[in-house]
């Protein structure tokens, strides 16, 4: 049997892969409007980076992540030795915690500096179990502002977000906006407090996972998806209601900027996110109809410690990342369709095999000057080069025949009006060298010159 694509990984192909990239240089003129700026960051990190940035008691970091070894180390493994803790590596399961460890290496964010405004685009890996819209590589673009803590950073954040999907053809009507605000380390331990003696009292109710849960991070209760947990937590102490002065502040102020911008949103204070690192803001879009249970399209929130986690200076930050997959199936339940990523302006059509370096020159002088042109390379019939032409899309078919040629000259088709004229290929050559794509590189533009000359 041929070979597949591994579990949980999908190819983009051609239209999906060109729309990949349109969603991108649209996410990157949006942010960039915001002052987003572009970072790279590795596939891979040292596996100490997202335990201690995401947390070891998280799904993501327990359960989830692909841990990358060289051939050398796995061999020393399975000869039952050690590998040194800086050659422990794993795929980047998210973006931000090596974004925040670049910001640190870096010293991005000096004393005093404006605040560094960040946004990425690429794959991240997660060894979950596969399902419609949960892969095990998937793309994400994300953004993080690191070095201030002001609420309007988390405002605009999440209405730049808002704003993109709205121009990638995501209707703000079919989303959900759900905020919260997890405190900071002087509120939250008591309400964690509280919430571990809510669990301990409903024991007996609860799952064995989270059971293990109320011990190390209570709060993860609030994500597991077994429907009497889910009743349980539906009752427990919220958030909202342990927030301090400082935090209820903040929280204020995020609510107040989005209502100014007309954003409608969900104060929902059982939401936790599944990653440890954040303090205050937090948030998630959803869509509500068409995409099953994996409906998150987007997430993020602040995390004004993490920097501090993988030993940098105190730096408050703020980001998100949105999942490009999910963001295709709510697009395509919507009826959405990739463009076709196939394009021609011109095709040169040969009749007989005498002609082809005529007509590969002239392919040649097109494409120098800025136009898509194509000729076939297996041989055909001109019935079918004419066929190929209409399948690429092709505005206009140059025919070249033995007598044209002997003539200097071809006939030039336009395919949508099936007008045909003959042109001189040595004044279309020179037409071509000396106005460029600019000007002659559109079918509009070559049709033009075309009767230009023909006026002549
Ligand atoms: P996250 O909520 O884990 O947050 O992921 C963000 C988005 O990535 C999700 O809303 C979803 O659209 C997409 N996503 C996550 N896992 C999968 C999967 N297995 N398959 C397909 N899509 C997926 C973060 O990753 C944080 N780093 C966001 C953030 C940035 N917070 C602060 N800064």
């Amino acid at each position: 049997m041929a070979l597949q694509a591994p579990e949980g990984t999908k190819d983009l192909l051609p239209d999906e892969a060109k729309f990949w990239s349109h969603f991108k240089a649209t996410a990157a003129d949006i942010f960039g409007r915001y002052g987003y700026v572009t970072i790279e960051t590795p596939l891979f990190e040292q596996t100490e980076l997202f335990v201690r940035g995401i947390g070891e008691a998280t799904d993501v970091v327990s359960k989830e992540m692909f841990t990358a070894i060289s051939g050398e180390n796995l061999n020393r493994l399975l000869d039952g030795g050690t590998i040194k803790a800086k050659s422990r590596l794993s795929l980047r399961p998210e973006g931000t915690a090596g974004v925040v460890r670049a910001v640190v290496q870096h010293d991005l964010v000096p004393q005093g500096a404006a605040p560094a405004k960040l946004m990425y685009a690429g794959p991240m890996f997660r060894a979950e179990r596969p399902q419609k819209g949960r892969q095990r590589q998937f793309n994400q673009i994300g953004i993080e502002c690191l070095g201030a803590e002001d609420p309007s950073v988390d405002a605009e954040g999440i209405i730049m977000l808002m704003r993109f999907y709205a121009a990638i053809g995501i209707p703000v009507e079919a989303t959900r906006l759900l905020v919260n605000s997890m405190g900071c380390e002087r509120c939250r331990p008591a309400y964690r407090d509280a919430v571990k003696a809510y669990m301990d009292a409903h024991a007996d109710e609860l799952c064995d996972e989270c059971k293990r849960r109320a011990e190390i991070n209570p709060l993860r209760a609030f994500d597991c998806k077994n429907p009497g947990c889910a009743a349980v937590m539906e009752h427990a102490p919220k958030i909202t209601e342990h927030l301090c002065d400082d935090c209820r502040e903040h929280y204020d102020a995020v609510k107040t900027y989005l209502g100014g911008a007309g954003l409608a949103f969900v104060e929902d204070p059982k939401l936790v996110r599944g990653l440890d690192y954040y303090t205050r803001t937090v948030f998630e879009v959803q869509v509500t109809e068409g995409m099953g249970s994996q409906n998150a399209i987007g997430g993020g929130g602040r995390y004004d410690k993490l920097a501090e986690e993988v030993g940098g200076r105190p730096t408050p930050g703020f980001g998100f990342a949105l999942g490009y997959e999910r963001c295709a199936i709510a697009l395509q339940a919507a009826g959405f369709e990739f463009p076709s990523a196939q394009r021609c302006d011109f095709f040169v059509a040969c009749v007989g095999d005498s002609v082809r370096a005529e007509a590969f020159s002239l392919m040649q002088a097109c494409r120098d000057a800025g136009m898509t042109c194509e000729m076939d390379h297996q041989h055909r019939s001109l019935k079918s080069q004419f066929k190929l032409a209409d399948k690429l899309g092709a505005a206009i078919v140059a025919v070249m025949g033995p007598d044209e040629l002997a003539a200097g000259q071809v006939k030039v088709r336009n395919m949508r009006t099936h007008e045909e004229r003959t042109a001189d290929i040595a004044v279309m050559k020179s037409l071509l060298a000396h106005f460029g794509g600019e000007s002659f590189g559109s079918p509009g533009a070559l049709e033009a010159a075309l009767s230009k000359l023909d006026a002549e």
